[in-house]
């Protein structure tokens, strides 16, 4: 609740998008806060944070926890908060109880997570594991047009680490749900075996401005009316790969954007989710013709383009074992389940061996600010996690 005042809003949630100075803010505090209890801070060159506690053997490969304190425009005080600060809390309690582990442990804050004002999103995890180039990425412009590299020097988080990995013993990430699964089953902890796979597009629709009030509308090249078809057989798609299959129209854009102008252009993002490769693959191929046809028809001009395909990933065996041998081990009820949404894991699943612990939250409600968790399940989470990082810390 302490992170939650950092860029709070009005209906209780928070607006901490990333590399705002909220952000910088929340930052600063969680490194106070590591650095109370004694861990060494760095920061890479992407600005993602690590905090180390030493280990016995402090050669040995870190254990890695943690996720991210940015949040959506109209964000939730849990959404990837939970999963920095229940590092944090496993590093507390190691410390309040005087265990040292062979391996040390990162709790790991990762740079824009969530995407929303720098496309796309994981952006931090994803320049560490290799998937994003650095330079590019600091090229990348929000809305105002201001390049990420400049913002993250003047919140003073263009760090001096390499954004590479470093070999990890092992990785876990706890994070709130963020749908109805567990809620629904009245089940404690999800076992998390993978992520769905997503596609995030730019669809632009180009027609021809003209007067609103002059101009016949049979004679208009006006973008909506090949979009109003183009979003419908989407919701169709969707519904053609049901239950899994995801559309999402999150940010729609006229051009110029006047009242009494029909628009030249229509930006549409568009966030296309299926668990199953195949699926998502033939989804994405009837999206595009889907749009060339619409588009085609009316002599309007439509362009898809592709910014980002996050493909499904399955986390390693093992973690996903030594999560459910800790839940078990609790007495917590549990089910296996895939991630909806994605998360940092992903990537660091490419060069680490990696694991979800999912909570329930109500409703399945996130990126909402009226997101909530109930302390109770976020203390059995936090502890599967402390066990977890427990079981694999120890030099076999
Ligand atoms: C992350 O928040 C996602 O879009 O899944
Ligand atoms: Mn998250
Ligand atoms: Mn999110």
């Amino acid at each position: 609740m302490q992170m939650a005042e950092f860029g709070a809003i009005p209906k209780g949630g928070c607006n901490r998008q990333t590399l705002t100075d909220d952000d910088a803010s929340a930052r600063r505090s969680f490194i106070g806060w590591c650095r109370e209890i004694g861990c060494t801070v760095e920061v890479d060159r992407i600005g993602n944070v690590f905090a180390r506690r030493r280990g016995k053997h402090d050669g040995l490969p870190p254990v890695l926890v943690g996720s991210h304190l940015d949040t959506q425009p109209t964000g939730g005080r849990f959404d990837g908060v939970f999963g920095v600060l229940s590092g944090l809390e496993v590093l507390r309690t190691l410390e309040e109880r005087g265990i040292e582990t062979d391996h040390p442990i990162e709790v790991v804050n990762w740079t824009n997570e969530e995407g929303s004002r720098f496309p796309p999103a994981m952006m931090g995890s994803g320049v560490w594991a290799g998937v994003f180039d650095l330079e590019q990425t600091y090229a990348t412009t929000d809305k105002a047009g201001r390049k990420l590299g400049e913002e993250l020097k003047r919140i003073g988080f263009m760090g001096e680490r390499e954004a590479k990995p470093k070999p990890l013993k092992a990785a876990f990430e706890i994070h709130i749900e963020q749908g109805p699964i567990l809620e629904a089953a009245g089940l404690n902890i999800g076992v998390v075996t993978g992520i769905q796979g997503l596609r995030w597009y730019d669809l632009t629709i180009t027609g021809k401005a003209c007067h609103a009030g002059p101009t016949p509308m049979n004679g208009r090249r006006d973008p909506f009316l090949a979009a109003w078809p183009i979003l419908r057989g989407c919701y169709e798609l969707a519904d053609r790969y049901a239950p899994w299959g995801r559309v999402t129209f999150g940010d729609i854009r006229a051009k110029p954007g006047s009242r009494n102008t029909v628009p030249e252009k229509l930006e549409i993002s568009v966030d296309m989710r299926h668990p199953d490769p195949a699926a998502l693959d033939e989804m994405d191929t009837q999206f595009r013709k889907l749009v060339d046809a619409e588009c085609r028809s009316r002599n309007l001009a439509g362009d898809v383009s592709e910014l980002w395909h996050m493909p499904a990933t399955q986390f390693d065996r093992s973690c996903v074992d030594v999560v459910r041998d800790a839940t078990d081990a609790l007495g917590y009820s549990h089910m296996e389940i895939v991630s909806g949404a994605g998360h940092d894991s992903l990537y660091v699943a490419r060069v680490a061996p990696t694991s979800m612990i999912f909570v329930p939250c109500k409703d399945g409600l996130s990126h909402n600010e009226e997101e909530y968790a109930e302390l109770e399940d976020l203390a059995r989470g936090a502890n599967v996690l402390l066990q977890s990082v427990l079981s694999v810390a120890s030099a076999e």
